[in-house]
């Protein structure tokens, strides 16, 4: 046993890895469940009495030494953005991360979940990275249109087909080319634009995308299911109103503003003392995007609408510099976690 040790305490001295991806391979060959320095340990529960004092010192040095040495190997390359970037599991939801601790905009996105899920719409997803199809063509958005212009957006530098999605809308699209009539569902996510930092506006932020398709779905379906939304995330006293606007996608279109939470209508500087604040846009869908994704427009109609998370949340809970969300500040975080 001994000898095995010695052995082992040699080869991990001499241990060298050309990447981070080696180093995770090292870690895996000695210290993982089945590693080789775990398994003298389990050897260990054998060893005669009256060596077990002396051996047992040897092993947790030899221990220390490999987790010193992967410790040393991994410094070398901690410069390296992407090789340490490939190590993170960006599909872990944040609200996982430490027990109790909850980003506001985790919280908000799961209020408006549950909220629309109490009346039938169930969650999915799509690609942040999207093609002009789901982003804009399929969308009713023609290659001049000036409606891309609203949009100022990140394509890939070597693929113009390729962008980072500018809204939530294109998993409509995803959602209509697979899945057949009746649908009714809502697709949380991040979005991009190319926008200015500022109080008001990030170049990264979350939408909710709503989405109800079926024969004889009408404005007045659409009116009821934002004002239930509204009533049930600012209070039942709250308020809509809907004015027309244009979408590509939808005709008519409208956008909807609930009445100030924060001076109950009366005027403040939230709401810029007009006792409302917008917070979606919504519309029939129009018949060229249900076509477009192989749905019968002659008989099915359907309604859909996007807000935006981070306005939301900021009128909940009366924040007002939208680059909160993004810095990571503790001494934000901390007033809805109550961790750290
Ligand atoms: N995609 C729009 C935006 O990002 C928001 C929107 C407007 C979504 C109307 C919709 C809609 O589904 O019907 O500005």
């Amino acid at each position: 046993m001994i000898e095995r040790i010695n052995r082992l305490v040699a080869e991990v001295e001499s241990l060298k890895a050309a990447s981070l991806v080696e180093v995770e391979e090292i870690r895996l060959k000695y210290l993982s469940k089945k590693g080789l320095v775990s398994v003298l340990f389990d050897d260990f529960k054998s060893v005669p009495a009256d060596t077990k004092r002396e051996v047992g010192l040897l092993l947790n040095d030899l221990k220390n030494k490999a987790h010193q040495k992967i410790d040393e190997l991994k410094s070398g390359f901690d410069q390296d953005e992407t090789a340490s970037l490939a190590k993170l599991d960006l599909t872990r939801p944040a609200e996982n991360l430490q027990p109790g601790s909850r980003h506001p905009l985790s919280i908000v996105r799961k209020q408006i979940i549950d909220i629309f899920g109490r009346i039938g719409f169930t969650v999915a997803d799509g690609p942040e990275i999207e093609d002009d199809w789901h982003n804009f063509s399929a969308l009713n958005f023609t290659p001049d249109h000036p409606a891309r212009d609203m949009q100022d957006t990140f394509f890939i530098a070597t693929n113009p087909d390729i962008l980072l999605r500018t809204h939530t809308s294109s998993v409509q699209i995803r959602t209509m080319e697979t899945t057949k009539p009746p649908i009714r569902m809502i697709f949380p996510g991040r979005v991009f634009r190319n926008e200015a930092i500022s109080a008001r506006a990030h170049c990264i932020f979350h939408q909710v995308e709503g989405l109800y398709i079926d024969k004889n779905v009408s404005f007045a379906d659409l009116k009821q299911t934002l004002m239930y939304f509204a009533k049930e995330m600012f209070g039942e006293s709250t308020k809509i109103r809907l004015r027309p606007s244009y979408f590509p996608f939808t005709e008519p279109s409208g956008e909807m503003d609930v009445s100030c939470n924060i001076c109950g209508g009366v005027g403040c500087n939230i709401c810029k003392y007009t006792g409302w604040v917008e917070i979606l846009g919504c519309g029939m869908v129009d018949p060229n995007a249900l076509e477009n994704c192989g749905i019968d427009s002659q008989t099915y109609t359907g309604f859909a609408f996007g807000m935006g998370i981070e306005r939301i949340t900021m009128l909940k809970y009366q924040i007002k510099d939208l680059r909160l969300f993004f810095e990571n500040d503790v001494r934000f975080l901390k007033q809805f976690t109550g961790a750290f």
